[in-house]
């Protein structure tokens, strides 16, 4: 175990380590123990580790004098017929204690917070049992949890092949979840749904939970590395248990000894916003293994795209494709006298004639006659604009793991600094060549979206593209699980229902949708949702559920460091003084925080520039209207700012033409001011404080 940093013993224990739990460091190997106990750092939450009369290993868990987690089984069952469930003992643990500050080079805030009490607990199987050794290292902090297993190395076992994880989550007080089945063709494009925990079928992570008394909980995971995604499956009441995303080869992880699973992890919070300012996931990914990432540069961006996802143009070469060397032009004049930093183009490329959706067969380096990549990367370049590259594979990862080195090298050859990717496929259907598992080059698999297989193909394409200078963005990926902490050129991914399927039909994504996304998928790290459609029409004049308000409240609801203002230009130019918004938001933040919400309902948060003395406030509603008072306590004492607001006009509504209703609006605000903020159904708002008069 590495050393930690102690706080001294006074601290240490005052602050609320159960020292007559502590089992001693000098533990005998093979003497069983009683359970053992560690708390957090203020002695809120209080974990408890113990074997059952199976001699099984458990956790529980409680918070503030109340169970929370009873008694839940940890282990693994083998593809070989082994089991790693029973026949434990424990055999000794360490303990230790954190407390720091690290900086993101980019985010939601500049300084974060990393404190904590630790413990791992040592657990040996009786020989008869096979004599396997297991360590369950747990993190505790004021506002969450997170628990690995180390297998450390070990006679008995030199390769685990992992036919499924039995990690158990049972749940005391009854609550309500927000929650994506997991396992679906659609991946995580799901519609959010509310039921009671105990109607939770398999969910993917994270998943969000009001109990009774009001506790709010994320379960998710931290750092997902050459592992399989866990789905969160309901095994009887609200006792949950995680099951591994499949793999092609029976077993769903293969790794050799010693190696530690990702975290698993519980944020917990008295209300909403304790859920959504919170660093949990982040604190137990690894430290910036890149070294300067200054290349990578958040940034707003319009694109070649929302014609395209609508059908009024094509990826396909032909009379309505899209990508044309004229068009990029014209985007790129717009973005350049606009203050947009890129232009993203699709449809760029050879492969996308046919049906290229899971199976594609794309080249990533040659252009359709129609585009001169050259000629339109040197013109962005002399307008200070960059190009933002696009590599769709249609899942086909056999085909562009061949290919993408060079689909980077050129990226990189024409100056682009960051690349959408894409895995648009069925769930299952991502195609994998095999020579990862020792067969013969040119065969083929199908994985999953969140498979150990493809969870590594992630990686590798992040860290080759780290190599370029080009950040990632990835569609149709792998949830996020904090390892844009590692690799901070992993910049933003979709992973939920974006923006793209309001073009696909009428209110496609419910007036909740964004109030949800907020407090469920948001916890993960930052979206490529692509707001400001701000004619809020879809394909066939298909209206949005939202107001015009909203699509402004979505750039501080919705956090990226990439924001895209998504309709076509011709639309944004109708807007000027909702570009005056646009063209001032950050996507880069010193702080951030949710002044007000409740968990599907609205949210409203605070952020301040990274760059200016400038705060932004803002966010977007539900179908409900209502009117929230927002409290300026966030600002600092003794300065004043004007504030210029964007907000729902009388009437507003998203059912009606009423949704184009907006209502401006300026006034001066300081620290201790109060402001009453009328929501329209399927409304939002927006504001930006600069300071002086
Ligand atoms: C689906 C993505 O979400 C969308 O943004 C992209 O334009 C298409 N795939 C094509 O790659
Ligand atoms: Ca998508």
């Amino acid at each position: 175990m590495k050393p930690f940093r102690l706080l001294g013993a006074t601290s240490f224990l005052g602050a609320g380590i159960l020292a007559a739990a502590l089992a001693p460091l000098t533990a005998h190997a093979q003497e069983a123990k009683p359970s053992v106990t560690a708390a957090s750092p203020d002695g809120s939450i209080v974990l408890t580790v113990d074997t059952d009369n199976d001699s099984r290993p458990t956790w529980s868990l409680s918070r503030k004098g109340k169970l929370l987690i009873a008694p839940s089984k940890l282990g693994f069952v083998l593809t070989d017929g082994v089991n790693m469930v029973r026949g434990f003992s424990i055999t000794g643990s360490e303990t230790g204690a954190h407390d720091d500050t690290w900086q993101q080079p980019w985010g939601e805030r500049t300084v974060v917070r990393d404190r904590y009490n630790e413990i791992t607990v040592h657990f040996r199987q009786s020989a008869s049992q096979g004599n396997r050794l297991m360590d369950v290292h747990f993190r505790l902090f004021d506002d969450g949890i997170g628990f690995r297993y180390e297998l450390p190395e070990q006679p008995a076992m030199k390769t685990m092949k992992i036919a499924d994880e039995t990690t158990e989550f049972d749940i005391v007080p009854k609550g309500t979840a927000w929650w994506i089945p997991g396992g679906e063709w659609n991946r995580y494009e799901q519609v959010y749904q509310q039921t009671p925990i105990d109607a939770v079928s398999t969910a993917h992570t994270p998943i969000t939970m009001k109990l009774e008394d009001g506790t709010h909980l994320s379960f998710h995971e931290a750092a997902l590395v050459d592992y399989a995604g866990y789905w969160f499956k309901r095994a009887d009441g609200q006792k949950f248990r995680t099951t591994l995303s499949p793999s092609s080869q029976g077993a769903r992880v293969v790794r050799d000894l010693p190696f530690n699973t990702p975290w698993r992890t519980i944020r917990i919070a008295d209300k909403a916003a304790g859920l959504v300012e919170n660093d949990l996931e982040l604190n137990l990914n690894e430290p910036n293994k890149l070294g300067d990432v200054s290349w990578v540069k958040p940034m707003r961006y319009v694109g070649i795209w929302w014609g395209m996802i609508r059908g009024d143009w094509s990826w396909a070469t032909g009379p309505k494709h899209g990508a044309t060397t004229a068009r990029a032009r014209q985007y790129i004049d717009y973005a350049a006298r606009n203050g947009f930093g890129g232009v993203l183009i699709e449809g760029w490329n050879k492969g996308w004639d046919g049906d290229w959706f899971g199976h594609g067969d794309f080249s990533f380096t040659e252009a359709t006659p129609d585009f001169d990549i050259k000629a339109v990367t040197d013109y962005a370049r002399k307008k200070g604009v960059v190009l933002i590259g696009h590599h769709e594979t249609g899942g086909n990862i056999a085909i562009y793991e061949k290919q993408m080195d060079a689909g980077f090298a050129l990226y990189e050859k024409l100056g682009v600094t960051s690349v959408k990717t894409g895995y648009v496929a069925d769930g299952g259907g991502i195609i994998a060549d095999t020579w990862h598992y020792g067969e013969q080059p040119g065969a083929t698999h199908m994985e999953w979206h969140d498979g150990q297989r493809q969870v590594n193909h992630h990686l590798d394409v992040v860290k080759l593209a780290a190599k370029h200078h080009i950040a990632i963005n990835a569609h149709e990926p792998v949830k996020d699980t904090g390892l844009r902490r590692t690799y901070p050129n992993w910049i933003a991914r979709e992973g939920a229902r974006g923006m793209e399927y309001n073009a696909w039909g009428a209110f496609a994504n419910g007036p909740d949708h964004e109030p949800t996304l907020v407090y469920t998928r948001m916890l993960s790290g930052p979206m490529d949702f692509t707001p400001g459609v701000l004619s809020l029409e879809g394909a066939k004049h298909d209206p949005l559920a939202s107001t015009l308000a909203k699509q402004l409240g979505l750039y501080l609801a919705l956090y990226s460091p990439i924001q895209m203002a998504a309709d076509f230009v011709e639309n944004l130019e109708k807007h000027p003084r909702e570009m005056e918004f646009i063209r001032h938001v950050p996507a880069d933040w010193a702080e951030s925080h949710l002044i007000a919400g409740e968990v599907g309902d609205f949210a409203i948060f605070a952020r301040k520039d990274r760059k200016s003395p400038e705060w932004f406030v803002g966010g977007v509603n539900d179908a409900t209207a209502r009117i929230v008072t927002l409290s300026f306590d966030f600002l600092e004492p003794g300065k004043t700012y004007k504030a210029t607001i964007w907000k729902d006009g009388e009437g507003a509504t998203y059912l009606t033409d009423a949704r184009h209703r907006i209502a401006y609006d300026t006034r001066t605000v300081k620290k201790g001011d109060k402001l009453d903020l009328w929501l329209a159904p399927g409304g939002g708002a927006a504001m930006r404080l600069v300071p002086g008069k």
